[in-house]
C-alpha cells in the first residue's frame, strides 16, 4: 500500500554525476509516472557547473530519451519537467550555500520539507552537511530535513566513527539515511518475507535442522578500470562488509515484533552484534583470500573471452604488487540460541565462472538414510540473475527398487508481468516517505566494521603470496579449508547437479 508523502523538495547534490544521470533522474521520472510522487514535490538539482534552467531541462530530456528508448508519456513528462530546477553550487563561491538557502526559501516553488540526496564522493559527505548546517538548511524546527548518503561509510571503524561524529554535530541519527543500494533490491527485501510469510520455513530455521548457510555474491566481471579504487578496497570491504553482512542479518534475524522500520532494524542490529568476532590467531581456518589470474570468462552471449589477471591489470596502471583479495570466503558463527554452532559461509569473488547472488541453506541429514547417495535438502533463495526460491527434495525413483533422486521445486519470484523497479527508486521513495527500514543504522555500520577490520588487518600484515585462481574457474579448492566438516562444499548456481568440486 502506498504511504503518504509530505509535500517536499528533493535536493540532488552531484546532479551532473554518473549515478544521477543514469539512475536517479530516470528513477524519479518513473516514480512520477507511477503516481508515487506527491503533487507538491520539487527537485532541485545541484551541480558544479553554471547551467540555465532551460538547458538543464533539455539535459534531463536527453537522460530520459537515452533511458526510455521506447518513449514515455508526454503528460507525465510535462509534469515531471515542471518539478525540476537547477542550482549552481560553485566550489569557488564562498556564498554558494547562502544563495542556495535563498533559492530554497521560495516556498511557492520549493515545499519546505527537504530531502538531500548526496550523490557525491564519500569525502564530500561531511563538508556538504557542514555547509548546509551553516546556513540553517538542516534545521528541523518547522519541517523535516533528511540527508541520504551511500556506502562506503568510512573505510574502517575509526573512519566510520569519525564520519559519524562529523555528521552528528549537525544531524540527529533519525535524519541520516545511509543506503546500501543492494538493500533496495526487491529480492533482498523478499528474504524476510519468504521466511516469515511461509509457515513451513520458520520451524526449521534454526540449529536443530540447518547444517550450514552459504551466502554468495560472485561476478564474472573483473575490476575493469577501477584498479586504484579496488586495490585500496578489496573484496572484503567492497562487498562483504555491507552487502553480504546485511543479507546475513536478514537471513538470521529473529521475527520482528511488527513491520515498523525500527522493529526490523532492531532485529538486524541484534544479529550483527551476535556474530562471534574472528579469532585472528586462527584466521587461516576462518577466512581465505585469493586473486584471479589470467583465464577465460563467459560473456553475456555464452561466448568465452580471454582476460588478464588482477596483478597484470594493476601493473598496467603502475601498481607493481598487491596482496589485495578479489576472492574472499569467511566462516562466521552467530552466537545466539537459534544459531549456536551453525556455520555461515560468506563468499564473494570477481572473475568467477558465473555471476550469482544467493543464499543457500543446507539442512541436516534426514532422520532415516534409506538409500546410499541420498542427499541432504537444500533451500536456495536466489537473488540474481534469476529471482527464485528453490527447494531440493529427495523422491523415490519409480520402479521396483528403493532408490531416491533429488528433485527440485522451483518457484520463480517474478512473473513476466511484474514491474522491474530499480533499487534506487525504492530507496528514494522510502527517503521521502521517512521509512528508514532499508537504510543502515550507525550501530549496523559499526558492528560490520568491527567484524571486518581484524581480517583486513591480518591480511594486510601477511606478506605470503596470495593464492591465485584462474579467471572463469570455480572457487579455489584451497578455500575449502574453512569448512567445518569434510562433507561440506560450495554450492554453485541454482541448476541441479554438478554442485561439488
Ligand atoms: N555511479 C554509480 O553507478 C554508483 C553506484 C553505486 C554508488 N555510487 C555512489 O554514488 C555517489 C556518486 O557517484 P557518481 O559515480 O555519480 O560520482 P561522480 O560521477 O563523480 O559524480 C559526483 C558529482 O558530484 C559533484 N559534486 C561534488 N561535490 C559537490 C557539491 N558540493 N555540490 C554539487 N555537486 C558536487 C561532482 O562534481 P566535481 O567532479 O566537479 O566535484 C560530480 O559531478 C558516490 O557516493 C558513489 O560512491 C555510484
Amino acid at each position: 500500500m502506498a504511504k503518504r508523502i509530505d509535500p517536499c523538495t528533493l535536493v540532488l547534490f552531484g546532479a551532473n554525476g554518473n549515478l544521477s544521470r543514469i539512475k536517479l533522474m530516470p528513477g524519479l521520472f518513473r516514480l512520477d509516472a507511477a503516481g508515487r510522487l506527491p503533487e507538491h514535490m520539487a527537485i532541485l538539482s545541484v551541480g558544479r557547473n553554471a547551467v540555465t534552467r532551460e538547458n538543464w531541462l533539455a539535459d534531463i530530456k536527453g537522460m530520459l530519451d537515452k533511458k526510455f528508448k521506447d518513449g514515455y508519456d508526454e503528460e507525465v513528462f510535462k509534469r515531471f519537467i515542471a518539478r525540476n530546477h537547477y542550482f549552481e553550487n560553485s566550489s569557488s563561491d564562498p556564498d554558494a550555500y547562502k544563495k542556495m538557502s535563498t533559492v530554497l526559501s521560495d516556498e511557492k516553488t520549493f515545499p519546505q520539507n527537504f530531502a538531500y540526496f548526496l550523490s557525491v564522493r564519500p569525502t564530500d559527505f561531511a563538508p556538504v552537511v557542514e555547509q548546509l548546517s551553516g546556513v540553517g538548511l538542516l534545521d528541523e524546527s518547522k519541517y523535516w530535513r533528511r540527508v541520504l548518503i551511500e556506502k562506503p561509510f568510512g573505510t574502517d571503524l575509526p573512519s566510520a566513527q569519525d564520519l559519524q561524529s562529523r555528521l552528528t554535530k549537525h544531524l540527529k541519527e533519525s535524519q541520516i539515511y545511509r543506503i546500501d543500494h543492494y538493500l533496495g533490491k526487491s529480492a533482498v527485501q523478499g528474504i524476510m518475507l519468504t521466511r516469515f510469510a511461509n509457515a513451513m520455513f520458520e520451524p526449521l530455521w534454526n540449529k536443530d535442522h540447518i547444517d550450514h548457510v552459504q551466502i554468495t555474491n560472485n561476478e564474472t566481471l573483473g575490476v575493469g578500470d577501477r584498479t586504484t579504487f579496488y586495490n585500496a578496497t578489496g573484496a572484503l570491504r567492497d562487498m562483504f562488509q555491507s552487502h553480504l553482512l546485511q543479507v546475513l542479518a536478514l537471513t538470521a534475524m529473529e521475527k520482528p515484533a511488527d513491520l515498523q522500520p525500527e522493529s526490523i532494524r532492531a532485529e538486524k542490529i541484534k544479529v550483527l552484534q551476535s556474530i562471534r568476532p574472528i579469532d585472528v590467531n586462527n584466521i587461516n581456518k576462518q577466512a581465505f583470500r585469493a586473486q584471479y589470474a589470467a583465464g577465460r570468462v563467459c560473456v553475456g552471449d555464452g561466448h568465452g573471452e580471454n582476460v588478464r589477471g588482477y596483478l597484470d591489470e594493476l601493473n598496467t596502471d603502475g601498481i607493481e604488487s598487491s596482496q589485495v583479495e578479489t576472492y574472499a570466503a569467511v566462516k562466521l558463527f552467530v552466537d545466539n540460541p537459534r544459531w549456536q554452532g551453525v556455520p555461515f559461509y560468506v563468499r564473494t569473488a570477481k572473475r568467477m565462472h558465473e555471476g550469482n547472488t544467493a543464499i543457500s541453506i543446507r539442512f541436516k541429514k534426514a532422520p532415516m538414510q534409506l538409500t546410499e547417495g541420498q542427499h541432504q535438502n537444500w533451500l536456495t533463495i536466489n537473488i540474481q540473475p534469476r529471482e527464485c526460491i528453490k527447494l531440493e527434495i529427495e523422491s523415490k525413483i519409480p520402479g521396483l527398487d528403493i532408490a531416491t533422486r533429488t528433485m527440485s521445486i522451483d518457484a520463480p519470484q517474478r512473473k513476466s508481468s511484474d514491474e522491474t523497479i530499480d533499487s534506487y527508486e525504492t530507496l528514494m521513495l522510502n527517503l521521502m516517505e521517512g521509512d528508514p527500514s532499508q537504510y543502515l543504522h550507525i550501530s549496523e555500520v559499526e558492528a560490520q566494521w568491527k567484524l571486518v577490520d581484524p581480517i583486513v588487518k591480518a591480511w594486510a600484515e601477511d606478506s605470503s603470496p596470495v593464492h591465485q585462481y584462474v579467471a572463469g574457474s570455480r572457487d579455489p579448492k584451497e578455500s575449502g579449508v574453512i569448512f567445518e566438516s569434510e562433507d561440506q562444499f560450495w554450492r554453485y548456481s541454482i541448476e541441479l547437479g554438478g554442485d561439488k568440486h
